[in-house]
């Protein structure tokens, strides 16, 4: 295994803060994931899986081992009447990895177009956009676990994908995610749930839309709203959109009545995290050389700082404001470090 010393972390990943790590490496095939977890054990260091780095804020060195997830591939597994299924390298660019799909003509993936980062990455969070989660198209994933030392197989269920979480993200760090297993529709069901999609779809006169056409509209939806992350550095939402119960909600409701949530259940809602910092008045504040994007308040901006920890900073003092004045406390959804 190749090891780099004391190396800058600025150009792995999207807030391009300038913290080190001890050690750094690149994981290209399966057998090196295994030298990872065994120099780790070794050394008594711990180790860090990095994919494209679009979701982690490093508030502080790194005293150990970074590891750049670079497996590719995309192997057709299986191809029957109705589903194909795919079997991708954790390394894959998740973005190219949709594109293939709808060149191909396979849909379930596509409301998930332009979001940044690896296939790798995608199971941990499950990653979601436009009404759609990548657990509805996932069927395995295959992890080095690094406490049995044995390759597991999770099936789908095993994976306990809920909103903007999963086994893997819960466990912290134990599984190292090899490939990923999609099973994908050769008749795909379109999704336009999403009023926004449909007010594009709308505007272009598109009646009958194919899957590269939704992911056309949300391409043209996600250029036009979010921050570009080389221009503005950022992780996307920073926050999760928190969920409260009815009751919370009535209540709130009732004291602020421009409140936007959307029920998920019969006790529960989910509220915009954006429109409570937005409420708060801090949609476009800066402190320092760090600020909550003017457009979307819930992406927060790094102007130019080097520190992470001023970055970490600035989103306590978000939390702490949404607790004061909503009795709301937000989970923090970026990795921190
Ligand atoms: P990284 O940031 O490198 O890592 C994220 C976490 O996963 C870290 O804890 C890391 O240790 C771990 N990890 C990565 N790869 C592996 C592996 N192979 N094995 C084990 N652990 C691993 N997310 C959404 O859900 N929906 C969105 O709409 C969305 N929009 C975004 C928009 C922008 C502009 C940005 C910057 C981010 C957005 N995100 C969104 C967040 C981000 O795209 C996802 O979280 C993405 O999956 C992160 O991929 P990554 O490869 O960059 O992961
Ligand atoms: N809003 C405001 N002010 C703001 C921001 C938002 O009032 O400053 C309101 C919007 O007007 C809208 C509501 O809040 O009515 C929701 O905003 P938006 O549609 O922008 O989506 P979001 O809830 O902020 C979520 C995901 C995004 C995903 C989009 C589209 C989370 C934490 N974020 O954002 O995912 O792309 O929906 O589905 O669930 C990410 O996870 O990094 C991410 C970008």
């Amino acid at each position: 295994m190749k090891l780099q010393h004391n190396i800058s972390l600025k150009p792995y990943h999207n807030f391009a803060c300038d913290e080190k790590t001890q050690f750094f490496t690149t994981i290209k095939r399966q057998d090196e994931i295994i030298n990872v977890a065994n120099w780790s054990k070794e050394n008594k260091k711990p180790f860090l899986i990095l994919g494209a780095g679009t979701n982690v804020l490093f508030t502080q060195n790194f005293e150990g081992l970074i590891a750049k997830m670079e497996i590719v591939g995309i192997k057709k597994l299986e191809e029957l009447a109705t589903e194909v299924f795919l079997e991708v390298g954790a390394g894959e660019n998740w973005h190219h990895f949709v594109m293939y799909c709808i060149q191909k003509g396979w849909g379930g993936i596509e409301n998930l177009s332009l979001i940044p980062g690896t296939v790798g990455a995608s199971p941990i969070q499950n990653i979601g956009a436009y009404g759609v989660e990548v657990a509805n198209c996932i069927h395995s994933v295959n992890a080095y676990d690094t406490q049995s030392n044995t390759w597991i197989n999770f099936n789908k269920a095993a994976c306990l994908f809920d909103y903007r979480t999963s086994l893997f993200k819960q466990t912290n760090n134990r599984y190292i995610i090899h490939t990923v297993t999609f099973k994908l529709q050769k008749q795909a069901s379109i999704k336009t749930d999403y009023g926004v999609i449909r007010e594009v779809l709308h505007d272009k006169n598109i009646k009958h839309p194919s899957i590269s056409d939704i992911s056309n509209a949300i391409i043209q939806i996600r250029s036009q709203k979010l921050p570009n992350p080389k221009l503005l550095p950022n992780a996307g939402s920073f926050f999760k959109n928190p969920c409260i119960t009815k009751l919370q909600y009535e209540i709130l409701k009732a004291k602020f009545p421009e409140l936007i949530a959307h029920p998920i259940s019969d006790e529960s809602y989910k509220v915009a995290a954006g429109w409570l910092i937005a409420a708060c008045d801090w949609k476009g504040v800066t402190h320092g050389q760090v600020g909550c994007y003017e457009n979307q308040a819930l992406i927060i901006i790094n102007y130019g700082t080097n520190s992470g920890n001023e970055i970490f900073v600035f989103s306590e003092a978000i939390k702490k404001l949404i607790h004061e004045k909503f009795g709301i406390t937000l989970e923090t959804e970026v990795n921190v470090l």
